[in-house]
């Protein structure tokens, strides 16, 4: 059994947010926690503030901003904690929701005043479709926001996760008076410091001890002892095996700006959430205490300088023991590699690792033979399955603008493709080249790192299309026969997998119904449930 003390003592996670509700402040202060920044403000917020999206060299900023923060590593008591980073940005959710690939559990961060925002359902979806365990932390409690019973429906009639208040809070706003933690029966008292760690903690045993009127308060008190009651007989009681089956999500309350509830938050992350997990592969299940090394690519992240063409490539380890200078296979390539400078992160340092175990994350430099979702073992030819790649919804043609430099289109397009800034859909017949992204910004990075790195001249023009659905069916005549009547809307996507781009919901619908031996997958993750 490969190094299973070093498998125990890691937790790598993420923590989601719809923009603004403090997902870049909570990172700072666990860091702090942890000790791995010693003062506030250290962190610089990777999501791009709202620019002008025009503003190329603002995006390069915060996109090399981004390669120092994508993985953060610290102790705390005794536990490596490994905190992958998600871009805030909407346009660039599809990074997200691979980064989701490659963590173990997540913490969803949620603004007290705007309650279930919708960047927050979709990548509550992705952790869905994959049971992740999700930590809700309901943030700004020194704001007024919503009643914190209408938080908690609306977050699981809107998530669709049962949830499990652990803490609860003594009023908000100017009357926020502290947080009552359920679980471990302590009062914390509210105090805004947004500077240093708050260390003024006034534990309570007993709700009904009289003691507690004197401290918050006698309306507060009985407000918190009722309050307290009703959570005890609405919600089941919090069970660690349901969590950690992504079937409920425990709730915390707190303002991260402030340190509030961070170190509760944080001490009920290490105590329940998951170790490393192993993952599928099409070659069955691989657990982490493999001991033959192996990892996938969930993220690849062009280096900033244009005159040298390198990449990152972000390798998350699953099994065995990574280590430097060590020959291993490139299963899609076929071709053995061996990496003098694997890096880790930590905080904004960037280090030489020698060794790395399941859980961590280390950069790959990387001069252009990675692919987002390739795998890299001791030898075995197996691949990991399940990055999963979603019908984008803006859809865009993309002309080349210089004909003598159609080389370097292709060759600049394919490899961004590969870093999976976009995807690309080739239609049949004709061979147009259609750009799907999730968001407008892309198509500028699209453009402008085109003509930058590889000297090409690109435009796009807007096309109507709604969804492009992968397609499959077990009934090939059928399938035929919807290739043939919908020629205009066929196209290949870069593995050559069918795709249906629909122009209206209304005409998904009607090939839905029209054909139903086919399944119109929305996303590229039935290849796992196929090889499953
Ligand atoms: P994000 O990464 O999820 O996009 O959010 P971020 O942490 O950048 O926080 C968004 C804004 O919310 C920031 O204010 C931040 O200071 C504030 N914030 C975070 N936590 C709390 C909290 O507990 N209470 C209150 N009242 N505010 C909080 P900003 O004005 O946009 O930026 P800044 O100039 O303060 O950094």
């Amino acid at each position: 059994m490969a190094a299973s003390k070093e498998i125990e003592k890691r937790r790598t996670f993420g923590i989601i947010s719809h923009p603004d509700a403090g997902k870049t402040t909570l990172t700072e202060k666990l860091l702090l926690f942890g000790g791995a920044i010693q003062t506030a403000g250290a962190v610089k917020s990777n999501k791009i503030k709202k620019t002008a999206t025009s503003d190329f060299m603002e995006i390069e900023k915060q996109r090399g901003i981004s390669v120092a923060t994508s993985v953060m590593a610290f102790e705390y008591k005794d536990k490596q904690i490994n905190i992958l980073d998600t871009p805030g940005h909407k346009d660039f959710a599809e990074d997200t929701y691979r980064t989701l690939t490659a963590v173990d559990s997540v913490i969803l961060v949620i603004d007290n005043a705007n309650g279930v925002e919708s960047q927050t359902e979709k990548l509550m979806e992705v952790c869905r479709m994959r049971n992740t365990p999700v930590i809700v932390f309901i943030n700004k409690m020194d704001r007024f926001g919503k009643d914190p019973m209408d938080l908690l429906d609306e977050i699981e009639s809107k998530l669709n996760i049962n949830v499990r208040p652990l803490a609860w809070p003594i009023g908000d706003g100017d009357e926020f008076k502290g947080v009552y933690n359920i679980y471990k029966h302590e009062l914390s008292l509210f105090q805004a410091n947004k500077t240093k760690i708050s260390e003024e903690l006034v534990k309570f045993d007993d709700l009904s001890d009289p003691q507690l009127d004197e401290i918050i308060g006698e309306e507060s008190a009985q407000e918190l002892r009722d309050e307290v009651e009703l959570v005890d007989g609405v919600y089941d009681d919090f069970n660690v095996e349901d969590y950690l089956a992504g079937k409920v999500a425990p709730v915390f309350f707190g303002s991260a700006v402030n340190n509030f509830g961070v170190r509760e938050l944080l001490d009920a992350f290490i105590e329940i959430s998951p170790s490393p997990k192993g993952r599928a592969t099409d070659d069955g299940f691989v657990e982490p205490n493999d001991n033959k090394f192996s990892g996938f690519v969930f993220k690849i992240h062009a280096n900033l300088d244009p005159n040298h063409r390198d990449r990152i490539a972000f390798l998350r380890i699953v099994s065995g023991k990574f280590e430097r200078n060590t020959f291993y296979k490139h299963v899609r390539k076929g071709k053995k590699l061996k990496f003098p400078n694997p890096t880790s992160f930590m905080a904004r340092d960037k280090s030489v690792v020698d060794e790395a175990f399941p859980g961590d994350v280390v950069g790959l430099y990387d001069t252009g033979n990675f692919k987002i979702g390739d795998t890299l073992t001791e030898g075995k030819d197996m691949n990991y399955v399940g990055i999963p790649s979603f019908s984008p919804e803006l859809f865009q043609e993309l002309r080349n603008d210089d004909p003598m430099k159609s080389k370097q289109l292709d060759k600049g397009i394919r490899q961004l493709m590969d870093e999976g800034v976009a995807q690309l859909f080739i239609q049949e017949p004709g061979s147009r080249k259609i750009v799907g992204t999730v968001g407008q910004l892309q198509f500028d990075v699209i453009a402008y790192r085109l003509k930058h790195e590889y000297g090409a001249k690109c435009s796009f023009t807007p096309l109507n299309f709604h969804k492009a659905c992968w397609v499959t069916s077990d009934d090939p005549q059928q399938l035929e026969q919807f290739k043939k009547a919908k020629t205009g809307n066929i196209a290949k996507d870069k593995d050559d997998n069918l795709v249906f781009m629909a122009e209206t919901p209304f005409l998904l619908e009607m090939a839905e119904r029209d054909y139903p031996e086919i399944t119109f997958h929305k996303t590229s993750e039935f290849k796992v449930s196929e090889s499953n």
